[in-house]
């Protein structure tokens, strides 16, 4: 049977060790390192994710700062609130829940953290560096995904990579990621012609579509390692819902080793954005 890759486990220890080096800044400093959490309107799920992301920071002893905006908010407000958290020396990183509401630009906006603050790796100089593989702070998801997947690969050259999804958070920098570590990476999605054709061959999948259940059985070779970033919520003919993956995971046990949905790359998501945070208050520190 595959291995199921406890993502959650992972996690825990990941912020216990974020915990420490948080500590050892609060040390040095007479304060924490500090996040800002900004949610625009009330849209359920980021609702979900950002009380999940503030109740862990206070589990690693990071001060998080809440700022919650009415979905009237203009784009004025809120790069207005930006540049005054820019400011903060308090504040160590910035993270803008997305999606925004539909009229506010999301590209301005992250154009306007500073690149230091910039926990999620979504400014233009962060992913300029990701690909130029020159530091700066790396996307949570696609950061976790690499943590999984190292749990298992200690050697990446040669071996062949395929990314289900182009998203700007997860697809893109991930495929980034595993190029630096050599691998062969094909980037899919979902307009792919014969992806199962392709996702066959791969050696290692990282399935990011938001399409539940999309990758089956036979689109997996004997001895694959498959990370499942996809969470949706299903209606089950019963009235009922269900929370599904990107892959058909009952299917999989030839793998070598999935992650399960929830409790695989999820935790793994909120434990890089504290160590991202973490990291960023040390690049406050060396920069002076
Ligand atoms: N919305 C969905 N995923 C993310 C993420 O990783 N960061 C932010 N800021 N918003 C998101």
């Amino acid at each position: 049977m595959a291995e199921i890759i406890d993502g959650k486990a992972l996690a825990a220890q990941l912020t216990e060790r974020t915990a420490a080096e948080a500590a050892a800044f609060a040390a040095r400093h007479g304060a924490a390192p500090g996040l800002a959490v900004v949610l625009v309107g009330e849209d359920p799920a980021s609702e979900i994710y950002v009380r999940r992301k503030i109740a862990q920071c206070r589990k690693a002893g990071i001060n998080s700062l809440e700022y919650r905006l009415p979905g009237a908010t203009s784009q004025a407000e809120l790069l207005g609130l930006i540049h005054q958290l820019n400011a903060r020396a308090d504040v160590h990183g910035i993270l803008v829940q997305l999606p925004l509401p539909r009229h506010l630009d999301d590209a301005e906006v992250l154009d306007a953290i500073h690149p230091l603050k910039d926990v999620d790796g979504f400014h233009p100089v962060n992913v300029g560096r990701l690909s130029t593989g020159t530091g700066g702070l790396v996307p949570c998801t696609p950061l976790g995904v690499m943590m999984i997947l190292d749990t298992v690969i200690s050697d990446y050259r040669g071996l062949e990579a395929v990314v289900i999804g182009k998203s700007n958070i997860v697809g893109k920098p991930v495929s980034m990621l595993l190029l630096e570590r050599e691998a062969t990476v094909t980037v899919t999605h979902i307009e792919t012609r014969d992806l199962h054709d392709i996702t066959r061959k791969a050696d290692i999948i990282v399935a990011a579509a938001g399409a539940p259940h999309l990758v089956k059985g036979y689109w997996v070779k004997p001895g694959a390692v498959v990370v499942d970033v996809g969470i949706s919520r299903v209606a089950l003919a019963d009235g009922s819902t269900e929370i599904r993956g990107d892959c058909a995971t009952q299917e999989l046990g030839h793998a070598r080793a999935v992650t399960p949905v929830p409790g695989g790359v999820g935790p793994m998501t909120i434990a890089c954005l504290l160590a991202n945070t973490v990291r960023a208050a040390e690049l406050a520190e060396q920069a002076g």
